[in-house]
């Protein structure tokens, strides 16, 4: 049988920055780009979770650095313990949910910190530091929320998410010179604890699961198969993109 080489989708030996890689989305994410071969930094708050990511990944040379992102100290001796990087993935992120009457501005500032104002710091710090490479890519994982479609009582969460995404194109354009590409995903319903944390019930998640035209909620391995083709080269053209990821949703929502 004859072995096929020839892979475009490649991430062989990128050093790549997963943030919000102590679980869910970020966890699948380094997991998976581990079995491709690069070489991982991992961010979360808790420690003993992004170890568990840490001794799931195949390969060697990966490494840990705990931070919380909104600390600006914190985000600033993470940035000083990266390596020179190919790639990063902004996956970080927070939901409130809350019918507008009851929007409260600490619930705002809290999801903005987080989803929002982390990144951003993130970005400049990195930046002013020189640690990107060109070529290089940055993946934000956004939402279909607010970008592409809306619900009731995701308003927050939804401000958030399209402040981030017009964040991306912006920082698409500006970066460009610089050989750095930057797009986001935008899943639909994800299977992590973003989603099971309590604020809906099982029956509530089974009847909206119902209404995805492919008939299933997301799996973060889904999310992650595309940060891979955003991060690898085969995506050299392609920046500035809103990539859903949504099993449909959003063509009957
Ligand atoms: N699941 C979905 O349905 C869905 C849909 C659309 C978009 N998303 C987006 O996908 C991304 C990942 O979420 P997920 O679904 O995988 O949820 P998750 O399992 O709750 O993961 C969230 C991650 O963010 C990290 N994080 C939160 N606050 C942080 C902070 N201040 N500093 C550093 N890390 C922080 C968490 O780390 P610690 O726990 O260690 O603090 C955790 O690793 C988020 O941006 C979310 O908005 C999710």
């Amino acid at each position: 049988m004859q072995a096929y080489t020839y892979n475009p989708y490649s991430i062989l030996g990128k050093s790549i920055l997963i943030t919000g890689a102590s679980s869910g989305i970020g966890r699948a994410t380094a997991v998976e780009c581990s079995k491709l071969g690069a070489k991982l930094i991992l961010n979360g708050r808790n420690e003993v979770r992004l170890k568990e990511t840490f001794f799931m990944l195949d390969g060697q040379g990966h490494m840990i650095i705990p931070a919380d992102l909104t600390n600006e100290d914190e985000l600033k001796q993470l940035v000083d313990s990266l390596p020179l990087m190919d790639g990063i993935v902004c996956n970080a992120g927070i939901s409130k949910t809350a019918p507008i009457s009851f929007f409260k501005r600490e619930d705002m500032e809290q999801v903005f910190d987080v989803n929002v104002f982390s990144i951003a710091l993130l970005l400049k710090y990195i930046l002013k530091k020189k640690r990107m490479k060109n070529p290089s890519s940055i993946v934000m994982t956004s939402s279909v929320g607010g970008v592409f479609n809306v619900s009731p009582g995701n308003g927050i969460y939804s401000m958030s998410k399209c402040a981030l995404d017009a964040y991306m194109r912006t920082t698409a354009l500006e970066l460009s010179s610089k050989g750095i590409r930057c797009n986001s995903v935008n899943p639909g319903m994800t299977w992590t604890k973003l989603i099971t944390d309590g604020s809906l019930t099982d029956e509530q998640l089974q009847e909206d699961m119902n209404r995805y035209p492919l008939k299933r909620y997301g799996d973060p391995k889904d999310i992650a198969l595309a940060i891979i083709y955003l991060l690898s080269d085969a995506s050299s053209w392609v920046t500035g993109t809103s990539l859903k990821i949504d099993g449909g949703f959003s063509l009957v929502r």
